[in-house]
């Protein structure tokens, strides 16, 4: 039996007092996929950031447990170096700070918090060589201030450096395939691909099902207004390419 790595139950979290999560339940294996489609506004963005730590969500009600940890005790940075990766819907732009120093300070901080001896420059440049074949990304973006003035999908290909650099137990991605050219959707895929084992797991959000040809997801799960409301396996995101949202209103509206 494969490990649980993220067992999220009964989740209702609030931003500014407002209630945006209402009640999710998911459970994520070591070795899985998951996909999380649904609505703009339905809230995935937002699961991510409550998972991840984000200081301006309050959870009102239910639990985060991360490898058999309660995730509320821990910091944001403190997540991290547990291993929660999150690949932003909008990457931030960071000018002044080098991609490659943003890069090693993450991934010494990560060695430290394992006991692991630091890399010096000279080491980490080797290892992000290695890296950045990955996501096959010129080294020319090393140099620059992190994200900044990088186009839409330059800053989703870091957001995968980023992650080929920490190999994180859980990673989230947040539309990584948004404003991807085709070519570079491919590339991302692989890459996330190539960073799947039987010992991490891949929440993936998106909108369009093509993403999931090349990311192949164990389960799709339906966000609406706060809730998962339907899961299935990969043929769910064709239904759903074909139906739409509508009939989610039709089902609510049946509950009420
Ligand atoms: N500070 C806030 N105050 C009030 N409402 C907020 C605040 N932050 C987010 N929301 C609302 O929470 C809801 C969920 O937002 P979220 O970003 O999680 O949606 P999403 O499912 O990721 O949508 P999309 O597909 O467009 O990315 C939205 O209606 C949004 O306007
Ligand atoms: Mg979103």
């Amino acid at each position: 039996m494969s490990q649980t790595v993220l067992s999220i139950k009964n989740l209702a979290a609030s931003v500014d007092g407002n209630q945006i999560l209402k009640g999710v339940n998911l459970e994520i294996k070591a070795g899985e996929v998951h996909a999380i489609m649904g609505r703009n506004g339905s809230g995935k963005s937002t699961l991510s950031k409550v998972i991840t730590g984000h200081p301006d969500y309050e959870i009102t009600d239910g639990e985060i447990i991360y490898q058999g940890q309660d995730l509320s005790a821990l910091e944001p940075h403190e997540r991290a170096l547990a291993g929660i990766f999150l690949a932003f819907q909008y990457p931030l732009e960071i000018p002044g700070v080098s991609n490659l120093d943003f890069l090693r300070i993450a991934y010494n901080a990560k060695r430290k918090h394992l006991d692991l001896e630091e890399l010096d420059t000279f080491d980490f440049e080797d290892l992000i060589q290695e890296k950045l074949d990955v996501v096959k990304m010129n080294p020319a973006f090393l140099e620059r201030s992190l994200n900044e003035g990088f186009s839409g999908g330059e800053k989703k290909r870091n957001e995968i450096l980023q992650m080929a650099i920490l190999e994180p137990t859980l990673s989230i991605l947040d539309e990584i395939d948004s404003g991807l050219d085709i070519d570079a959707l491919r590339i991302v895929s692989e890459g996330v691909n190539f960073l799947k084992n039987p010992d991490n797991a891949t929440l993936v959000i998106t909108h369009y099902q093509r993403l999931l040809n090349y990311i192949v997801p164990d389960h799709i799960h339906v966000m609406y207004d706060g809730k998962i409301v339907m899961s299935g396996g990969k043929e769910l995101a064709l239904e759903l390419e074909e139906k739409g949202y509508d009939f989610l209103d039709e089902k609510a509206l049946a509950a009420v």
